[in-house]
């Protein structure tokens, strides 16, 4: 692609200084001071002429043994831009067959090496050489991903391309610090352990953080020595095609990372089901991760990581700045169109400040700046595809058949694309589905509540458990909610800080095991246990 810049391409500039912002965007501080900046734009601006992204979409093929090549049955589908519902560009569908062939890739490149028989040192280079490239091409990549997804560029060139870039240069810092350990035994034996790749590693991708997701996955999975195939979303299939193309300029031998576009059923399930996966990680819905960790265990009880969906509650207790808790509990709802595992979709508040609190998330939802998503300044963009869209709205009208009160939104931005009117809901009851299901779209619903026990009874009713924030000064209020949350991350007086060391994953049904940070690493190592006799050992 050519190395044009994007921003004179956009005929916009953008902030260069992206990567301070990015590390920092989610602490208080800087997000009121961001937010301020970015308020002047409101929900009752029109949607304009979508602004024209002059970049070519050099890769479509489906990405095998270090090739693009077409998939098998010679099918494509088409990839829509979610502004305006129109075809960027029409990418290789991939099925059973081809995960056969990218399969066969993965295991060679495994099996006779060279990947798991080079030395951890040289894959750790070729990791970073990888992180290098990809910082070098933020602005394509991230004009990628907001064309396919919808998110604000800003947001992706200055965060999230950022944050995947850092991962991998994590990753790569593990590539040679992962060993086994010398343990006693009760008898004259030697005992160890070796930390062994599984071998293929079948990864499944959503479409709401593409390549922030490629990163949690792909990064340790070839840190650890396995192979890889990819499975991206249908709705999202550009970025990582081109980001896996930098991959192999930085140096990765063929078969080592395969990335196949297609559907859930058709090339998702043969991926699941295939006896030659060894583990599979996959984000995504909890209905899906049902489906998924089925056809694991039906095929070969491949061991599977789950990373599904939640209604994670977020918690403002009497004490609290309600100015700071209105900005964060928007921040944590609202961020990427609403389209997180972990939006912090109940927000509950104590009854002393909750006709202060509903008042001021009606106002800053009404300042929300939604359009286009290339557009400077933009906080929203439209939502991911006319499915999400219908619904959200369903969601939408049953909060308001249910007896909710909507106090801003509720509809449809402009006539073109999936933009919707930041929405929020007071008077929200526990059993309403605006309070029970995962919308995954821009509807704040927030509840009310007397003492601590009743919160945490009720936000423990759910079964989910993939995240929680709480909003409080007091440090006994704030170890008290810590430790009784059933969530697998507790944010205080924080949100959505999610930087490489830190694990994160779920409880109950948002899924199985942990990713990023030392935990992630775990679930692509095998533990093998090395027993060997000792003759007359000087010490036991
Ligand atoms: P999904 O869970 O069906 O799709 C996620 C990934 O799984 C995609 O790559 C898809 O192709 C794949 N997939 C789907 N069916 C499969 C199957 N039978 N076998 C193997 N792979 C399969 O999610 P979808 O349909 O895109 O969105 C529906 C809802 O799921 C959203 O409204 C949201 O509530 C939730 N969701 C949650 C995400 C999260 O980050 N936890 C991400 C995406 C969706
Ligand atoms: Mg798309």
């Amino acid at each position: 692609m050519a190395a044009r810049r994007l921003s004179s391409l956009l005929s916009l500039s953008y902030s260069s200084s992206s990567a301070a912002a990015a590390t920092s965007l989610c602490s208080l501080g800087r997000l009121s001071r961001l937010q301020r900046g970015i308020n002047s734009f409101s929900t009752s601006a029109a949607i304009d002429e979508p602004i024209k992204p002059s970049i070519q979409i050099d890769h479509t093929q489906l990405l095998i043994n270090g090739k693009f090549v077409n998939s098998a049955s010679g099918k494509t589908f088409p990839t829509y831009d979610p502004r305006t519902g129109e075809e960027i560009a029409h990418v290789a569908e991939g099925d059973a067959e081809d995960i056969d062939r990218a399969v066969a890739a993965a295991r060679k490149a495994f099996d006779e090496g060279p990947w798991p028989k080079m030395t951890a040192y040289e894959r750790s280079r070729i990791m970073l050489r990888f992180a290098d490239l990809l910082e070098k091409h933020t602005e394509e990549v991230a004009t990628l991903e907001t064309w396919d997804n919808g998110k604000p560029y800003e947001q992706a060139a200055n965060i999230e391309i950022p944050k995947v870039v850092r991962m991998f240069r994590y990753y790569a810092g593990w590539a040679d610090k992962i060993h086994g350990l010398t343990m006693p035994a009760d008898r004259e034996y030697h005992v160890q352990t070796l930390h062994e790749p599984y071998g293929v590693t079948g990864l499944i991708i959503p479409w709401n953080f593409p390549l922030l997701l490629y990163s949690w996955k792909v990064g340790p999975a070839l840190a650890c020595g396995n192979t890889v195939v990819l499975k991206t979303s249908e709705q999202t299939p550009l970025s990582a095609l081109y980001v896996s193309k930098l991959f192999h300029e930085a140096g990765l031998p063929p078969g080592v990372l395969n990335v196949i576009s297609g559907f859930g059923p058709t090339a998702g399930a043969a991926l699941c089901s295939h006896m030659n996966v060894d583990k599979l990680s996959f984000t995504g819905s909890s209905a899906t991760g049902k489906v998924v960790l089925g056809m694991a265990s039906s095929s070969n009880l491949k061991p599977v990581t789950l990373e599904l969906g939640g209604k994670s509650p977020f918690i403002v207790c009497k004490d609290a700045d309600v100015d700071k808790a209105v900005d964060l509990a928007h921040f944590a709802l609202f961020f990427n169109q609403g389209q997180c595992c972990c939006a912090g979709s109940r927000t509950f508040v104590h009854e002393s400040v909750y006709d202060e609190f509903v008042e001021k998330a009606k106002a800053r939802a009404l300042k929300r700046a939604v359009g286009d998503p290339f557009k400077k300044g933009t906080e929203q963009g439209p939502q991911i595809d006319n499915a999400q869209f219908q619904k959200i709205l369903k969601y939408i009208r049953s909060g308001i058949e249910g007896g909710a009160t909507l106090e801003t939104g509720g509809e449809q931005l402009g006539s073109t694309g999936y933009y919707i009117k930041p929405t929020v809901f007071s008077n929200v009851k526990d059993d309403m589905l605006i309070a029970t299901d995962e919308i995954f779209g821009p509807v704040q619903s927030i509840l009310k509540f007397k003492d601590l026990d009743e919160v945490i009874q009720r936000a423990n009713a759910t079964s989910y458990g993939l995240a929680a924030g709480v909003f409080t000064q007091s440090l006994e209020t704030a170890n008290t909610l810590t430790r009784a949350l059933r969530v697998g991350t507790v944010w205080i007086n924080c949100y959505d800080i999610f930087d490489a060391a830190i694990p994160f994953g779920g409880f109950k049904m948002s899924g199985h095991g942990r990713e990023k940070g030392i935990y992630g690493l775990s679930s692509y190592l095998q533990i093998k246990a090395v027993v060997s006799p000792l003759k007359n050992p000087a010490w036991l």
